[in-house]
């Protein structure tokens, strides 16, 4: 286990441990602006060297202020976001995309209905797919993510049974794009946005652990003391299926943005 204390000021403490660099915060809004301006910086680079820039996004509360602030420099600062590609984690299955708790809705009112990444260079999963052609669909998306040039940077959220995306405990480090069962806690954790348990669904797609791992980039972000204990035992256990977040510790270039709380059960020695 290496640990190394890497910088110190009054907003950021940084270390790093198991291959994870942990960067805490004063707060959630400057961990969001740090990687927002990180993601912006991609961007412009990869656009002054005549590429596109693909991205990996996630959906739920924790990534909204990153959305907001590259909507700000988006608008305050020209950054011209055409050449962006993007591809989402995860969708409900099934799940129509004009519904309320459809990710395409969310990502359009959160991010993409406010700059100009084209239309047609944004992949959400496919919530209406049949039943049938999921399998196909799934490998699809696996394809267009490769003829993309794979994902230069993934940003990822965490659930309190350890998923990124939806990869719930027991998921393979090799898996990919999937259909997936979604945990107890994952579906009461979502029960109050679906009006209750019983409406929330028991399915969805998910981008694999493998898929996740195949970025150039992971950024997980982590607010609020009730992600504590998942955030310590994905940075601090050992690598297990029981907990898929643990998978990220074999990543070259992962970081884990926190605020104080969630970092409060790590012990930064
Ligand atoms: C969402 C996703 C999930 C969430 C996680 C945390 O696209 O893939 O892994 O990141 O469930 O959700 P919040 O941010 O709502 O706590």
């Amino acid at each position: 286990m290496l640990t190394q204390p890497t910088e110190k000021d009054d907003n950021l403490v940084q270390w790093i441990r198991n291959g994870i660099a942990v960067r805490v915060f004063g707060s959630d809004v400057d961990a969001s602006q740090s990687v927002a301006s990180e993601i912006a910086a991609l961007i412009r680079q990869r656009a002054a060297e005549g590429e596109s820039c693909v991205l990996g996004l996630a959906t739920g509360s924790t990534p909204v202020r990153v959305y907001r602030e590259l909507i700000r420099i988006h608008r305050e600062e020209n950054l011209s976001m055409k050449h962006v590609v993007t591809f989402n984690l995860d969708e409900y299955f099934p799940m129509q995309p004009d519904a309320a708790q459809s990710y395409v809705r969310f990502m359009n009112e959160q991010l993409f209905d406010h700059v100009d990444i084209p239309r047609s260079s944004i992949h959400i999963p496919d919530g209406t797919i049949g039943r049938d052609g999921v399998d196909e669909y799934c490998q699809q998306y696996e394809d267009a993510i490769n003829v993309a040039g794979g994902i230069d940077l993934q940003l990822l959220g965490i659930g309190r049974t350890g998923h990124v995306g939806f990869n719930e405990p027991g998921s393979e480090v090799d898996s990919a794009t999937r259909l997936v069962e979604l945990c107890d806690i994952t579906r009461s954790d979502a029960a109050n946005d679906f009006g209750g348990l019983d409406n929330t669904p028991e399915l969805a797609i998910t981008m694999g652990v493998g898929t996740i791992l195949r970025s150039r980039r992971i950024r997980l972000l982590a607010f609020g003391q009730h992600k504590s204990a998942i955030v310590a035992r994905s940075v601090q256990g050992e690598i297990t299926d029981s907990v898929p977040a643990t998978y990220l510790q074999g990543h070259d270039d992962v970081q884990f943005a926190l605020d104080s709380a969630a970092a409060s059960t790590l012990d930064p020695k």
